[in-house]
């Protein structure tokens, strides 16, 4: 394989850090773009005497670092992103700013420079919908405006027609892909946005898990090293220039179930209880009851499949939580 040189965006965050991992590994050249507001130096710190590897501290809504650094590199994942409903719905002003903006600014420089772009979108992109499993081509259905939830949302579905505008209009190669849950090594303990995340820290707390609700509503849940495999081909194969992808695993599982599996794995003596929405997430909060991705156009396209069943991912995430927070 040819050594390319990439730019991450947000590669000190989650599944960019596991990206950037890949990347080297794979022989190329990595470059780190990340404000460090969510992402940690302690998920590259590996890399940093690495000539390979590259980290630069700043922002996307930075135009002239974005430029600067897009010119020199050969490809662009563009992972940097105000993460997750939880932490959209706490600060929306900040979350649609940098989800909106800072994608903005990173298509204007890969057009400038015709370089091809990887754009991180994701499964709350067909936000309410009850149509599953999720195909691509699916409606979006998005709750009112007043309802803080679906800003992540709004501001994803939107960098998602930037994109596909760049495509149609100026030919730019850019291909959308959309996680359904990832999870894994390197998940931020604080949870924000995962559920995976606050159900480990509860239980090797040995404090009772929380679900929300009855614990009925469903998702798909993405070993992180899945996710990567689907973000490299989807950066590899040019068919699926100008087309979204959802990178998940059709394995569907309920939250009560994801919560009995993390119990039985730490502590089978914990508790589960359960807890409104409503103070989970304050009034007016809107819940997508089943999740599940259709994944038959990235396996045809991309040649992408998830493989990691969602027990043995957990024994590893469990392990690295026990390791590291
Ligand atoms: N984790 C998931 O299950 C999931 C699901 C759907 C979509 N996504 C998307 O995947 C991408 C990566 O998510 P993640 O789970 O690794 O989250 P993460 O929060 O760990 O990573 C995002 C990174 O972006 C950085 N960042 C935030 N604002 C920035 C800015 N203005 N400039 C530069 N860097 C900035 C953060 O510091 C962080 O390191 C995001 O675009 C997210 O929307 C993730």
């Amino acid at each position: 394989m040819t050594k390319k040189t990439f730019l991450v965006t947000g590669g000190a965050g989650f599944i960019g850090s596991n990206l950037v991992d890949a990347l080297l590994l794979a022989n190329h050249r990595v470059v780190v773009l990340d404000d460090l507001s969510v992402g940690k130096r302690a998920n590259f710190a590996h890399h940093i005497s690495n000539p390979d590897f590259e980290f630069i501290q700043g922002s996307v809504l930075d135009m002239s670092v974005v430029d600067r650094l897009v010119a020199a590199v050969d490809g662009v994942y563009h992972l940097a992103a105000v993460v997750g409903v939880t932490y959209v719905v706490q600060n929306p002003l900040h979350g649609i700013l940098v989800n909106s903006k800072g994608t903005e600014n990173v298509f204007a420089a890969a057009h400038k420079y015709r370089r091809k772009v990887l754009f991180a979108s994701t499964s709350e992109i067909f936000g309410k919908s009850t149509q599953v499993p999720f195909k691509e081509t699916d409606n979006s259905v998005f709750g009112p405006t007043s309802v803080p939830r679906w800003a992540y949302a709004l501001a994803k579905a939107l960098d998602e027609q930037l994109a596909f505008a760049y495509y149609r209009q100026e030919g730019l190669p850019v291909t959308v892909i959309r996680y359904f849950n990832a999870y894994g090594p390197r998940l931020d303990p604080r949870g924000y946005g995962s559920v995976i995340a606050r159900f480990i820290t509860q239980a090797l707390a040995g404090q009772p898990l929380t679900v929300y609700g009855d614990g009925q509503q469903t998702r798909s849940f993405t070993f992180v090293k899945d996710s990567v495999r689907g973000t490299m081909a989807a950066m590899d194969f040019c068919r699926g220039e100008g087309m979204a992808f959802n990178i998940g695993n059709p394995e569907e599982v309920t939250i009560a179930t994801l919560a009995h599996h993390i119990q039985q794995l730490v502590n089978p003596d914990l508790e589960i209880v359960h807890i409104p929405y409503e103070q989970a997430y304050g009034k007016n909060f809107e819940e997508t009851r089943r999740r599940l991705p259709d994944v038959s156009r990235a396996a045809e396209i991309l040649d992408f499949r998830a493989t990691v069943p969602l027990i043995e991912g957990l024994q590893w995430t469990i392990s690295w939580f026990k390791d590291n927070c």
